[in-house]
């Protein structure tokens, strides 16, 4: 699903959380877990101010999982818990539902000490479209719930979801909107298919990704698509079409002529690398994210 945000949009989806934030002890942020910093919302503590806060890494499944311990350095390092998640084939309530009572603590502690039965922790879930937020609630309540009001600005009556017997989840998540103001932040969103890839050029965005992994994962793009030499110079664009062009090859990309039909290569390119068929890739790590912080 794409959402198409306009100044309107983000300040009712601003509001809609804030007004959740009211009715529950503990946020949990989804970002996914091969681009954290692209798929989290600009604005994302001033919004949630200092409710207590879970990161869950989700998609974690086709993450680098090097990268991603790197990432939950990170966290750590900013006062926040992050725990990598794969909410469509691993199950991680119990770890998740522990961290959420161990960031309520202090409030559990004194139901007790005041003789009260502590009352089951309540969560919300933000982040932005397709990053598994309807994934992750499924996953939690344990079965399929319907899906209702999943765009800014849809609303209905709040309804409590059981995690276990010691949590609650609110059943429609916050929707946040992505920092697409910035060019390589939108490149990253497309290609890991959390934007739709018509927004941006498709050929720009495998070149992107290409660039990316010759520098990163150069082994394993050779591998999948049997290059034999990648170009010295990942900044030589011409020298990374000349790879592009050897993928269509590979994959019979061809139009009339026998030359490489460009989009459907960069397509291709595109799917297998949402699909996993590289090995576990992240687009982004701390240290991409430090270098652009200085500039
Ligand atoms: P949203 O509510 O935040 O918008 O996201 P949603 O749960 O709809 O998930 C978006 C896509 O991401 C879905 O794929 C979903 O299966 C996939 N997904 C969610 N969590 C994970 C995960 O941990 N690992 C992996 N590999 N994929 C995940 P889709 O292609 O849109 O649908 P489908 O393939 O499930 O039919």
């Amino acid at each position: 699903m794409t959402i198409q945000w306009f100044p309107g949009h983000m300040t009712r989806a601003r509001r809609q959380i804030q007004e959740k934030l009211k009715l529950i002890d503990v946020v949990i942020e989804l970002l996914d877990a091969r681009i954290p910093m692209s798929s989290r919302n600009p604005m994302i503590d001033e919004i949630l101010q200092n409710k207590p806060r879970l990161v869950l890494l989700n998609k974690h499944d086709l993450a680098d999982p090097a990268v991603t311990a790197e990432w939950v350095a990170y966290f750590a390092d900013k006062g926040l818990q992050a725990l990598p998640v794969d909410s469509a084939n691993g199950n991680q309530t119990k770890d998740i539902m522990v961290r959420c009572k161990e960031l309520f603590g202090d409030k559990i502690a004194t139901q007790v000490r005041k003789g009260i039965n502590p009352r089951p922790v309540r969560a919300l879930i933000v982040g932005i479209p397709n990053v598994g937020k309807s994934t992750l609630t499924n996953r939690l309540a344990g079965k399929k719930i319907a899906a209702t009001g999943d765009r800014p600005g849809v609303t209905k009556g709040q309804q409590w979801i059981k995690v276990g017997s010691e949590m609650e989840l609110l059943d429609t998540p916050g929707i946040l909107w992505p920092k697409f103001e910035d060019q390589m932040v939108g490149m990253r969103l497309a290609a890991t298919g959390a934007i739709k890839e018509e927004l941006l050029n498709i050929a720009d965005i495998a070149l992107y990704v290409v660039r990316y992994l010759t520098v990163h994962y150069g082994a394993s793009l050779q591998e999948r698509f049997s290059i034999e030499k990648l170009p010295d110079d990942p900044q030589d664009t011409d020298a990374m079409i000349e790879v592009m062009e050897a993928i269509g090859r590979k994959r019979g990309a061809l139009i009339s002529g026998g030359r490489v039909d460009l989009e459907k290569a960069s397509l291709t390119i595109l799917r297998e690398l949402r699909a996993g068929k590289m090995g576990r890739i992240s687009l982004e790590s701390p240290s991409d994210v430090r270098q652009s912080d200085a500039r």
